[in-house]
């Protein structure tokens, strides 16, 4: 998905640690996370759930409840800032504004009093400077467009009144509202049907297109990573173990549980086949010593589980395992042990959606 100006890095975060102060623990929910993401571009953040994508997004606009949680470590870049060092009254004039998020949970940023024409609205008169009558026609219009109907009633609706669907789509028309340089969607789709869902992730790509928009996609799904982002991180207990050109990834994966993730991954053409990533992901406030996934891992060695393997490649392109080849970063290991077909295709946005309909609900 080849954009027009996608040179400017837009956000840049650099070995952030983000760690939460439990009763058990210490629990290292981001522990020196770097990535970035330059305008027009979508990168796709994936991993198993409490891998720690959500604590990723929430750092950068400095959502993280604190207490328990505490920024210990790192800085997050946007338009030469680093936004760990704001105070929360700087943050707000980032919020809702030059960056949006998607929450994972709706009712995190709806206020349960206020209509839906007053929360959209807000936002057009604040960041767009719209009066209140044009404010109410832009919020009719982004209701439609995010697949509310009859948008014209809907909108003077309270939340409660909405389905959780329905509220997910009003929470996507306030982050288009204000048409951010950064966008962080968090499951932005995961609530709705697979028709909404495909019109969901189009809007988000045409916002990236036509805006230049910087999108970090979390999702669970790899089928929807494969339809729209430009790039991908995966996240393995609080840690990126690796990253890539979209191609890449689904092509020539090269950790053990990039490629675990793939293969269970719905295909079209082998139904019936997937396989899941056998065990759990381990508990964060007490890791297993040297590479968090070797109990796991299917093509271990014994020193895995005494040294932790460093970033092999450039910071946008690499893995973080021993197997993986430092002179020759383009070779996919495998070891012969598992070996994703060849004929993995990246889907399309229609096949994708095809299969989360037919193997996912
Ligand atoms: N407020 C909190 N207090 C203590 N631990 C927390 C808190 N919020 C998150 N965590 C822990 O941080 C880790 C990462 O959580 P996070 O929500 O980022 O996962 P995720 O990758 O987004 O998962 P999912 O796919 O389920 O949304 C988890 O172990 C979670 O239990
Ligand atoms: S470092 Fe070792 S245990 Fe970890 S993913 Fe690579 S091969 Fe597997
Ligand atoms: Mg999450």
């Amino acid at each position: 998905m080849a954009r027009a100006d996608s040179t400017e890095t837009v956000l840049r975060i650099e070995d952030l640690r983000t760690h939460f102060h439990t009763d058990d623990g210490v629990v290292k929910a981001v522990d020196g996370v770097s990535l970035s993401v330059r305008r027009g571009e979508i990168l796709g953040l994936v991993g198993e759930s409490g891998s720690g994508k959500s604590v990723t997004n929430l750092s950068v606009l400095q959502l993280v409840p604190t207490p328990p949680g505490r920024y210990a470590g790192g800085q997050i870049w946007f338009g030469g800032e680093d936004l760990l060092t704001k105070s929360e009254q700087e943050m707000r004039a980032f919020r809702g504004n030059r960056i949006a998020m998607i929450f994972q949970d709706p009712m995190t940023s709806l206020n349960p009093y206020l209509r839906v024409s007053r929360q959209v609205g807000e936002v057009l008169r604040l960041h767009k400077g719209m009066d209140a009558k044009a404010a109410r026609r832009r919020t009719i219009e982004l209701l439609e467009m995010v697949g509310i109907p009859d948008p014209s009633r809907r909108v003077d609706a309270h939340p409660h009144e909405l389905s959780g669907g329905m509220l997910q789509r009003v929470m996507i028309a306030m982050a288009l509202a204000c048409e951010p340089d950064l966008l962080l969607a968090d499951e932005p789709t995961t609530a709705l049907d697979v028709t909404v869902q495909a019109q969901i992730l189009e809007l988000i790509q045409q916002l990236c297109r036509d805006r230049g928009t910087a999108v970090v996609l979390v999702t669970h799904d790899l089928g929807v990573v494969a339809g729209v982002a430009d790039r991908v991180a995966v996240m393995y207990a609080g840690r990126l173990v690796e990253q890539g050109d979209v191609e890449q990834i689904f092509h020539h994966p090269r950790h053990p549980y990039t490629e675990g993730l793939l293969r269970s991954l719905p295909r079209l053409d082998r139904k019936g086949e997937l396989t899941a990533i056998p065990g759990m992901p381990p508990n964060l406030s007490n890791l297993p010593e040297g590479c968090a996934f070797a109990p796991r891992c299917p093509v271990k060695m014994p020193h895995c589980s005494e040294q932790t393997p460093a970033w092999t490649g450039s910071p946008d392109s690499g893995a973080r395992c021993f197997a993986l080849d430092a002179d020759d970063e383009a070779t996919v290991f495998h070891r012969g042990v598992v070996k994703v077909d060849e004929a993995t295709e990246v889907m399309s946005l229609d096949e994708v959606a095809a299969a989360l309909g037919e193997d996912l609900t």
